[in-house]
């Protein structure tokens, strides 16, 4: 058989005289990164919002209902993912990262698997009593979750110290829904832990190609699950999106970092997706809390724990790959958000992620739109699976 000669037509590229350009990377500025991207005014969330918005001010915990039939597979599935039981009782565990947080993860011990929602915390008192309004829902105070009491500092009438004051510790919580049906969490008052637990892993030195700042000294790892430090964001699919971000935008102080669209027949924007961050005016947070994305089926896509670096992370990849855990997609890194991920399922189906190296936004960082398409997703990694888009 005769060898196939080499590609010789003018189309093909000349490697010698036309060579591939080396990939690079930098840190640039929000407004340098988003040079050419269309930006949304604010008037898209501002101009129907209510007044004043129910004040978030993080992500506290996830909450699933998962089935006990199932419950020792999901212990062992999330303790190899990186949590850690804070506490347990016939019906509930509750899971914790290493943080501040005194649990990440409420596991409703029931029949069948339900997301029962992400749960912000909010500022104040009377921000979980609007919440409450809002979804015409009861405010009940939690009784069974981790967290100490605490003395609060208050004056009374004659303006003297009152120390009897004592919290629960453990915070009152809120179940409304939005538009499209899924439960969201509001929680106050919960004490959060007086500082974080140590974490197993230690920053780095990283010796590049010209800083070698490591001399001398080895890096040495001890294999083993990633560790969990907190909940960094969720997600869900949804069908309606004006209703959705109507309701979450106006509602709350949500703003989208980053919002994509589809060109419908005429060729006009139609908006498909959102990344929200809490905003917290000059402060930081993290480029999203919480998105939605329009699918054909409704249902909480993910939720994301961060863990602390490149090598634990990959780390607890490898964990879970030789415990022999399904993988969703990663390693790769997302372009909007920057964070280098890892999908897994969970023996139940729900999907969770681990990620590091977020982007932080505040008021001053731009608001992007773009084109929807798995280029939006990942700068690298391997092609995105479709169950990943479903
Ligand atoms: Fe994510």
């Amino acid at each position: 058989m005769e060898a196939k000669s080499p590609t010789t037509t003018q189309d093909a590229p000349d490697r010698m005289h036309d060579p591939p350009t080396a990939n690079s990377g930098k840190t640039v500025p929000a407004v340098q990164a988003m040079k050419g991207i269309e930006h949304v005014s604010p008037d898209r969330w501002t101009s129907a919002a209510s007044t004043p918005k129910i004040r978030i001010t993080k992500l506290s915990h996830m909450r699933y209902r998962q089935p006990a039939s199932n419950m020792d597979n999901l212990v062992t599935f999330l303790l190899d993912f990186g949590m850690e039981i804070v506490k347990r009782t016939e019906n509930a565990i509750w899971f914790g990262g290493y943080g501040i947080d005194q649990y990440i993860y409420y596991c409703e011990i029931g029949q069948e698997k339900e997301f029962l929602g992400g749960t912000w915390e909010v500022k104040t008192f009377e921000d979980l009593e609007r919440a409450a309004k809002l979804g015409n829902s009861n405010i009940v105070e939690l009784k069974d979750a981790p967290g100490g009491g605490r003395y609060s500092l208050i004056r009374n009438e004659d303006n003297q110290i009152n120390f009897a004051n004592k919290s629960s510790g453990q915070g009152k919580l809120v179940t409304i829904h939005d538009p499209e049906g899924f439960p969201v969490n509001f929680i106050h008052g919960a004490t959060p832990r007086a500082r974080p637990i140590k974490q197993p892993t230690e920053a780095l030195q990283v010796n590049d190609e010209f800083s070698k700042p490591r001399k001398g000294a080895f890096q040495r790892f001890q294999p083993g699950p990633a560790a969990i430090h907190k909940l960094g964001h969720f997600g869900l699919t949804i069908h309606d999106f004006e209703l959705q971000f109507r309701w979450y935008t106006t509602n709350f102080n949500l703003v989208p970092s980053d919002m994509l669209y589809v060109p419908d027949t005429d060729g006009n924007k139609v908006d498909v997706a959102a990344f929200l961050h809490v905003d917290k005016g000059k402060a930081y947070s993290d480029h999203h809390s919480f998105f939605f994305s329009v699918a054909k089926d409704k249902h909480v896509h993910h939720s994301s724990y961060e863990v602390h670096d490149y090598d634990s992370q990959n780390m607890g990849h490898y964990w879970l790959k030789e415990k022999g855990y399904n993988p969703v997609w990663g390693l790769g890194r997302h372009k909007l958000g920057s964070q280098i991920f890892d999908y897994w399922w969970d023996p139940n189906g729900f999907m969770v992620e681990h990620y590091i190296d977020g982007d932080l936004v505040n008021e001053d960082t731009p608001t992007g739109r773009q084109l929807a398409g798995d280029e939006s997703l990942a700068v690298w990694s391997e092609p995105v699976p479709s169950t990943f888009l479903d």
